[in-house]
């Protein structure tokens, strides 16, 4: 690496923080500078209690905050000062207008862009991190040579990440690839290897591997695609198991042995959240039909129709199991982040489901480990989900999983956490009105130890 690098790091989010984060803490002599124009994030990044939960997060950004690793709200002269820009902004689904509901608001990378063009006063490698429809990095480029003045070159990159919450800090450790695409000129290839050269400090060179643009940007897409692909074809098969006695795990199991297959991402479940894959797959089916691919389009989307049918047939099983009503019931759920290890609700299952529990007129007691009061009150209170006077009336949260299961109808977990396993069930067991059920939608509980203590339970993809 060029001794003093400077990087700049636009978007202090889960991707920008904890991808930056690790930069600095591997390559010391590199100044990594993260900012935001929301101001209490960063300030949440300079204080004790950071702004994300992740697992290793603490340890990485107490050990370099202040020496090589800064979170500003100073956007112009953190670029200024960057060689390297790394633009990590939100890129959510597009709520109005053309491509609503499917196509990425790039709203927020075009104005770090302009914003990038306007205040450089020295030439920069600007890197596009957000995940983007196929060809953004052409209209960053279009943007920034528009607006660039004598002397001032922009190289730009795409270099895409590929971490998943929860488990950011060792997929950033030991990445299974960094991808970097580039313009394939010699200057795109010459500030391909600037930044190869930052990762090459801590990631074997041949998982290092670079490629044109295009191909960069659809590789993102592709993967996150093919990886919620094989969830919803597993969440289908979990339909086939129920309907015959099959087991899915089993089926996951000896499908999984096949090394052709592989036994990872074929957990079955209550439907994959999170804030990227319903996303990118509604994004590739946008790019599919701008392309006049309306097959191409078909397929993709019904990875997304079925993750919903997933949520819905669990919806159906709880209301059936309890005798076809859930009004005045209690009901606790147990898990509200999106996966485990992680106060991430976006997409979260739970947010669908405890909408429908609010429409069913159920008492909902929601306890999570990680996910804060404030973030549950936001996603429920989301206009088509509830008002804040059903939420009011309907919805209680609970710091500790005993309290939450008192006087319980059924506990339905919705996120994996490992606390949920070692619980004392028959204390909880002893508190809940009877017939005391279990809805298991990660398929991870002791199905045998608790039918023992009394419980009726259900699980995903089996017969009990
Ligand atoms: P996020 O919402 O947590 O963070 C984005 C941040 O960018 C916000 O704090 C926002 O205030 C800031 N921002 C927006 N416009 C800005 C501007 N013009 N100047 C300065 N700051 C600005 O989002 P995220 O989860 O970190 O995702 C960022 C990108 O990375 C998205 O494109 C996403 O698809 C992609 N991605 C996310 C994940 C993931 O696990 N979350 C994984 C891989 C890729
Ligand atoms: C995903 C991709 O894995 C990551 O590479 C990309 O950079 C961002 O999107 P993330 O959404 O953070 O990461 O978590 P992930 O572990 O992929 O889980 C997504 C959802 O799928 C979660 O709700 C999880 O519970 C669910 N899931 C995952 C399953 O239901 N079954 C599985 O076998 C795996």
């Amino acid at each position: 690496t060029k001794e003093n690098l400077k990087i700049c790091c636009i978007g202090a989010g889960y991707v920008g923080g904890p991808t930056c984060a690790v930069i600095a803490y591997k390559c010391p002599t590199v100044t990594v500078t993260i900012v935001d124009l929301n101001e209490d994030r960063i300030a949440a990044w300079n204080s004790d209690n950071l702004p994300i939960y992740e697992p290793g997060l603490d340890d990485v950004v107490f050990a370099c905050r202040g020496r090589n690793l800064f979170f500003s709200s100073e956007v112009d002269q953190a670029i200024q000062e960057a060689d390297l820009i790394f633009v990590s902004v939100n890129t959510p689904t597009k709520k109005s207008g053309i491509g609503a509901g499917f196509a990425a608001d790039l709203a927020y990378v075009e104005s770090a862009t302009r914003r990038i063009a306007q205040v450089a006063t020295s030439s920069k490698i600007v890197i596009e991190k957000s995940t983007v429809p196929c060809r953004t990095a052409e209209s960053m480029r279009a943007i920034l040579e528009a607006n660039s003045r004598d002397g001032i070159r922009f190289d730009i990159l795409s270099n895409p990440e590929f971490l998943a919450e929860g488990t950011a800090i060792p997929d950033l450790m030991y990445p299974d690839r960094v991808l970097i695409g580039s313009l394939q000129t010699p200057e795109g290839i010459k500030a391909q290897n600037v930044l190869a050269d930052v990762y090459a400090n801590w990631v074997p060179k041949e998982k290092i591997i670079t490629m044109g643009l295009w191909s960069s940007e659809l590789s993102k897409l592709a993967a996150n695609a093919l990886l919620a692909q094989r969830i919803s074809s597993i969440n289908a098969l979990s339909a086939i198991c129920e309907a015959t006695g099959a087991d899915v795990d089993e089926v996951a199991y000896a499908c999984g042995l096949d090394s052709r297959i592989g036994p990872k991402f074929l957990k079955a479940s209550v439907g994959f959240g999170g804030s990227c894959f319903q996303k990118d797959i509604l994004n590739l089916v946008y790019l599919s039909e701008s392309l006049h691919l309306p097959e191409v389009a078909e397929y993709w989307k019904q990875v997304v129709t079925m993750n919903e049918y997933q949520k819905s047939r669990f919806l159906e099983r709880i209301v059936k199991r309890l005798f076809n009503t859930l009004t005045n019931k209690n009901l606790a759920v147990f898990g509200f982040a999106f996966k485990k290890n992680t106060g991430d609700t976006r997409e979260s299952a739970a947010i669908t489901l405890v909408k429908h529990f609010i429409q069913e007129k159920a008492n909902i007691h929601i306890y999570d480990p990680k996910v804060e009061d404030a973030q549950i009150e936001m996603d429920l209170c989301e206009p088509g989900i509830a008002t804040p006077e059903q939420y009011k009336k309907s919805v209680t949260i609970f710091h500790d999983p005993y309290e939450a299961a008192k006087n319980a109808d059924a506990i339905v977990v919705l996120t994996e956490w490992d606390e949920f396993k070692t619980l004392d069930y028959q204390r909880v067991y002893n508190n809940m009105h009877k017939p005391a059920f279990i809805f298991d939608g990660r398929l991870f509980l002791d199905t045998k130890k608790l039918q023992n203590i009394g419980f009726q339970v259900e699980v995903i993809g089996r017969q009990v």
